[in-house]
């Protein structure tokens, strides 16, 4: 795709996902916050479904991964523990010319081409050497600093600062004694959590790709340290592609990049992320890193506690080594956006149709009576909807004509919508249209809820 319809690729989807209720800019009627999103009614419903297509996959159907769910705020010690105080930082630049604020990394990649993140010195020299601001065409930068991305906040006046937590991790390895000791789980084995974490990215941008509140989905695999984690490894970069290949993304959407060596932290032997093709290019999806002993053997120190795990098959004491696959449920929610919207030609015009997934689908049954003033229809309509509702999650629509109510079905993704007509009072059956064929089919009313399990499933 050129630049230019990337771009505006991503300005429809942005205004779409608020046209049609997915996300919005938060807290508009005062003018919003900077770069940050409400899910509205259909992208609430969307990152549920994702939430638990995640939890099925990775925890329901996993008899060696369990999950737990932890605060956002935690001791501080743990932050001091896992080098989040001291080491996570971003490095900032001003254009001295605009005023306006840039991620350095970012922006003297976006100028050069050249990666060179971590190296301040390195970039304030580049920077002044004469590069061009890209917002202003200005050369007057200042010096490249650190900023941390930690959001610091206060407990009860007394307790000293306490951190919105800037991952989920944190919790699993702090709680991982806890979990050992009261959940018969044996090496290997994982520990997985959703929740928010929290950043103060110096830009946020890409929409929902890079904001400052967003959840993550983590698991800490668990391994003996002798173990040939390759092909575990292997194993879990197939997983994770499996996982977004399920939210609708097409494989040649996905790319692996592999952290270079000399970029890696040393307790790291090996990172590679699963990038996807945004429209406005490729962009971070997962991450898997094997950590080594690194964080167990850190919360061990600071805490004095023994985080060893015993092994009561081989009579032996170890530090576990750990795999982490990690993912952000708000990039995921982009990748099914982006993946689903399209464009069709119909030969009485265009529609705009999500073509997710069945599991995806917010909404994944309509059901209309032909007419609204007609209330022997309205009434049967309640009935279907009062009874799939059990089962799906469904809605009910009766504004405008059934046309209208189709082409508004497709933009939200609704895999099936149910016609309640005349014929209905005495077949005793509805009009059921599928999404993506349009076609129609016959269906008896007291059939209906097989016909979508068995659909749906
Ligand atoms: N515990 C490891 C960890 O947090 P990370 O690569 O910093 O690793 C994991 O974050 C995932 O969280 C990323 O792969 C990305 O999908 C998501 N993520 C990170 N920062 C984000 C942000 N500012 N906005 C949205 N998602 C983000």
């Amino acid at each position: 795709m050129a630049n230019d319809n990337k771009q505006e690729m991503m300005e429809k989807i942005v205004s779409f996902c608020k046209r049609r209720g997915f996300i919005f800019p938060t807290s508009e009627i005062y003018g919003g916050l900077a770069n940050s999103y409400s899910y509205g009614p259909y992208g609430a419903e969307l990152k549920n479904n994702i939430k638990k297509m995640w939890w099925k996959k990775f925890v329901q159907k996993r008899p060696d991964i369990v999950g737990m769910d932890g605060p956002i705020l935690l001791n501080s010690k743990l932050w001091e523990a896992s080098g989040h105080l001291s080491g996570f930082n971003d490095a900032l630049v001003d254009c001295k010319k605009c005023k306006k604020r840039f991620r350095a990394d970012h922006v003297v990649k976006e100028l050069t081409g050249e990666d060179m993140e971590g190296e301040l010195e390195k970039m304030t020299k580049t920077l002044q050497a004469g590069l061009k601001c890209p917002e202003c065409d200005g050369s007057d930068w200042t010096e490249v600093k650190n900023m941390s991305q930690m959001f610091k906040t206060e407990m009860n006046g007394v307790d000293g600062p306490v951190y919105l937590r800037p991952e989920t991790a944190g919790a699993i390895f702090s709680d991982f004694k806890n979990i050992v000791d009261s959940v018969r789980v044996k090496v290997p084995f994982g520990i997985a959590q959703v929740g928010k974490a929290f950043r103060n990215e110096i830009v946020a941008r890409n929409f929902i790709f890079r904001i400052r509140e967003f959840e993550q989905m983590e698991i800490e695999y668990f391994i003996e340290p002798e173990t040939k984690w390759e092909p575990l490894f292997e194993e879990w970069l197939n997983q994770q592609e499996e996982f977004a290949i399920s939210l609708g993304a097409k494989k040649e959407d996905l790319r692996r990049y592999e952290h270079p060596k000399a970029k890696l932290s040393h307790y790291s032997k090996k990172t590679i992320d699963t990038e996807y093709n945004f429209p406005f290019g490729f962009g971070e999806l997962f991450g898997l890193a094997h950590r080594g002993d690194f964080d167990l053997t850190q919360h061990s120190k600071f805490s004095g506690q023994n985080l060893d795990y015993f092994d009561p098959v081989n009579n032996k004491r170890y530090v576990p080594h750990v795999l982490e696959p990690t993912v952000g449920l708000d990039r995921l929610i982009l990748t099914a956006i982006c993946a689903g919207y399209t464009e069709e030609k119909l030969e009485d015009g265009e529609r705009v149709v999500m073509k997710f997934p069945n599991t995806v689908a917010p909404i994944k049954v309509a059901v209309f009576p032909l007419m609204r003033n007609k209330p022997e229809l309205v009434e049967k309509a309640k009935e279907i909807f009062g009874n799939l509702s059990e089962q799906f999650m469904c809605e009910f629509d009766d504004n405008g004509n059934v046309g209208k109510r189709y082409r508004r079905q497709d933009e939200i993704g609704t895999p099936y919508c149910v016609t309640v007509d005349f014929e209905t009072l005495n077949d005793h059956a509805v009009t059921v249209r599928d999404r993506d064929t349009m076609a129609q089919e016959r269906i008896r009313i007291l059939e209906l809820e097989n016909y979508f399990k068995e659909k749906l499933s």
